[in-house]
Formats: C-alpha cells, sequence, structure tokens
C-alpha cells in the first residue's frame, strides 16, 4: 500500500519509516517460518510475491505510532516515536501471515491459479500442499502471537481466525444464491476480510497501551475500511483489467459469488432484464464437475462479462457500489478523531483514500 499512495509531502519521512517496518516484517516473517526441511522453505519463499501492499502490517504500526504519540498536526515525528519493534513488529508479522494463509486457502477454494501476476501454491504444487501450507503460516502466526506477553491479543487473532472461516462459510452457504440480501453480503465481506483488518488496528493501538475507547473506534475503522476494501476488490473482479489486476477478472461469477454490483443490479433490474442476467451469470458459472472456463483463464474481458458490464449499467450498479465504498472510507475517516491529530493519523487517512482508488 505506501508505495501507491498520493502522500504530501510532510508525510514523506512517515511513508519511508513505514517502509523500513515492511522490510522488518519481511524478515521476521523469513525468521518465523525457517523450516528444516528444504520443500518447506521453498513453498514459503514462493509466498514472498503474495505480500503485495502490506496493508495489515501498516495498520498495526500506524495504528501504534498514532496512539502513542502527542498531538502535532504539521511536525514530522521524531523517530524514537515510531518504534520498529516487539510487541507492533511481532502483531504486525502475525497479521501478515494470516492474510497469506487466508489467500493461500482462498484460491484452493477458488481454483485459482494466477494471484499477483504469478502463479498460485495450489496450481504449482496442487490442493493437498496448498492447504497444508496455510495450515503452517496459521500455526506460525497464533505460535509468534502466543510468545508476544499478552494473552488477549493471542484471544483477539484466534477469534479473528474463527471469523474469517465462518465468513467463508457464511459464502460457501450463500453460493448460486441470486437473491441473497445485501445485509448477508456486508455480513460475509465483514467477517472473510474486515475483521482481520479491524483487528490490525485495535492491536497496533492495544499494544501502545491506548484506551480501550481507541481501541474501539479504531477497530470500527478497520471494519469499515475492510468493506471498502473488499467492495473495490470485487468491482476489480468485474470491472478490472487482468493485465492490471494480476488475476483473472470474472472469477467471483465463476464461482457463484455474487458481489455488491450484482446483488444491486439482480434487486434493481425489471423482471426481464433480471431473467437476461440470471442467464448470462449460469453461462458463466460451470455447474459441477467444475472445468474452468477456457475461454475466461486469459482474455481480459470476457465475452460474458462484458455482457454483464453493460447490464450492470442500466441499472447504475456498478456507482452504486462506488458510493457504499466511498461512503464507508468517509466514516471510516471519522473514526480517526479518536486519535491525537499527528502524522501517523494523518497517513491512516491518506491509506483510507487510496484503498477505493487501487487499480490493483
Ligand atoms: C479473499 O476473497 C478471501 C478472503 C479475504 C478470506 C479467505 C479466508 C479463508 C479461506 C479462511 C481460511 C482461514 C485461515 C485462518 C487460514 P476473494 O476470493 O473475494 O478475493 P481474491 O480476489 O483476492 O481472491
Ligand atoms: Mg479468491
Amino acid at each position: 500500500m505506501p508505495a501507491m499512495l498520493d502522500v504530501p509531502a510532510h508525510l514523506l519521512p512517515l511513508q519511508s519509516r513505514l517502509a523500513d517496518a515492511a522490510a522488518a516484517v519481511h524478515l521476521r516473517l523469513a525468521r518465523e517460518l525457517a523450516s528444516d526441511i528444504p520443500a518447506v522453505n521453498r513453498l514459503c519463499r514462493h509466498l514472498e510475491r503474495y505480500h503485495g501492499k502490506m496493508l495489515r502490517p501498516a495498520l498495526v504500526f500506524l495504528c501504534g505510532w498514532a496512539a502513542a504519540a502527542p498531538e502535532a498536526p504539521a511536525g514530522p515525528p521524531p523517530e524514537a516515536d515510531l518504534p520498529i519493534a516487539d510487541p507492533h513488529l511481532g502483531l504486525a508479522t502475525v497479521c501478515e501471515m494470516i492474510h497469506v494463509a487466508t489467500l493461500v486457502h482462498d484460491d484452493v477454494l477458488d481454483d485459482a491459479d494466477t494471484r499477483r501476476g504469478g502463479v498460485t501454491v495450489n496450481a504449482l504444487r496442487g490442493n493437498e500442499a496448498a492447504v497444508i501450507l496455510g495450515d503452517f503460516l496459521f500455526s506460525a502466526a497464533y505460535r509468534l502471537c502466543s510468545s508476544l506477553g499478552d494473552p488477549d491479543a493471542a484471544v483477539a487473532i484466534a477469534q479473528c481466525g474463527m471469523t474469517l472461516c465462518a465468513g467463508e462459510l457464511l459464502q460457501l452457504d450463500h453460493r448460486l444464491d441470486y437473491s441473497i440480501p445485501e445485509d448477508t453480503y456486508f455480513g460475509i465481506v465483514e467477517r472473510k476480510t474486515a475483521s482481520l483488518i479491524a483487528t490490525a488496528c485495535r492491536l497496533g493501538a492495544r499494544a501502545s497501551g491506548a484506551p480501550a475507547a481507541v481501541q474501539d473506534a479504531l477497530h470500527r475503522f478497520g471494519l469499515r475500511l475492510g468493506v471498502a476494501f473488499q467492495i473495490q476488490d470485487d468491482l476489480l473482479d468485474l470491472t478490472g483489467l487482468q493485465s492490471v489486476v494480476g488475476k483473472p477478472m470474472g472469477k467471483d461469477v465463476e464461482k457463484g459469488k455474487l458481489t455488491l454490483p450484482l446483488i444491486h443490479h439482480l434487486a434493481a433490474a425489471q423482471p426481464e432484464r433480471r431473467a437476461r442476467t440470471l442467464r448470462l451469470i449460469d453461462d458463466m458459472t460451470p455447474q459441477p464437475p467444475q472445468a474452468p472456463l477456457p475461454t475466461q483463464a486469459h482474455a481480459d474481458a470476457p465475452p460474458h462479462l462484458d455482457a454483464l458490464r453493460a447490464a450492470m449499467r442500466q441499472t447504475d450498479s456498478i456507482a452504486h457500489a462506488r458510493a457504499v465504498a466511498a461512503d464507508l472510507v468517509e466514516r471510516a475517516k471519522a473514526d480517526l478523531a479518536a486519535l491525537p491529530d499527528n502524522a501517523p493519523r494523518r497517513l491512516l487517512a491518506v491509506m483510507a483514500d487510496a484503498v477505493i482508488t487501487r487499480a490493483v
């Protein structure tokens, strides 16, 4: 995330400190995951390209720094106020490990062969290796978290793991549900994506000794930001360019997952239009046995997806989803008022804006 931010000049030193923190997380990850088995190390090295924006570690550090630093609207914080050490470093590493574990498992569930422009673990080594590698990461995360001296933080991480899985199970329960209510979609997204982002924010502040009210406000910030993040992810799956996003488009529909723009479209469309869209969705959703659609493997805009985009334009459904995400980001930024007005808080607001303007 930091690399893609449109950061005002006075926040650049802080952004650079965040890059140092991300590098420290990479080192800690390598140390925590090191194994005496070369095959395990090879798989873990393959995961290096899964890290992407490092949003969750950045949130742990920024929420921690913001909660600990004094009110200082203009001045750059002195480096002493921006520690890159445990417990924040450990917690940031834990959140990133869990995030990568969920992606490794998610690619198995989604039969995905490409992520961030590279081959997925399941495509490279098969589903068995990918499932166990995800379990390895999750176990490593829990081991690290339990060693940081705060049992309540370890409980929060374990609870978050359960919430992530519950979100995925709820999503599976609504697979091919063409009448899924928006509320259910938000329930899924809040659990499968936003819960970890919210936990990263809360634990970052908690590790700085922030009062419960500040931790709660940052948890709300993370939940709203996380839902906006997933709406943007879902928008990119329908409207993005494969060459930019780094994974095939239309995967959600192919897997029978209806996301906000389509849910809105199906609720708003006239019966005849709705019936045509349902036929399109049916054509894109292979029934078991689930062979991938060959025409969708590498095209930037598969033909059915083009037709879906045109249909959604008729009901302004893309604009609706964008407006919901933008509103969530505004409300998330308002949650930041619980923090002192300082540089880390300002960078958190910049990051919140970037969540819905990103193209990848
Ligand atoms: C991405 O959704 C998926 C998630 C954010 C959560 C996945 C969670 C699990 C598979 C549960 C596993 C849990 C643990 C603790 C290992 P997406 O498919 O919409 O996003 P994508 O476009 O990035 O694939
Ligand atoms: Mg997926």
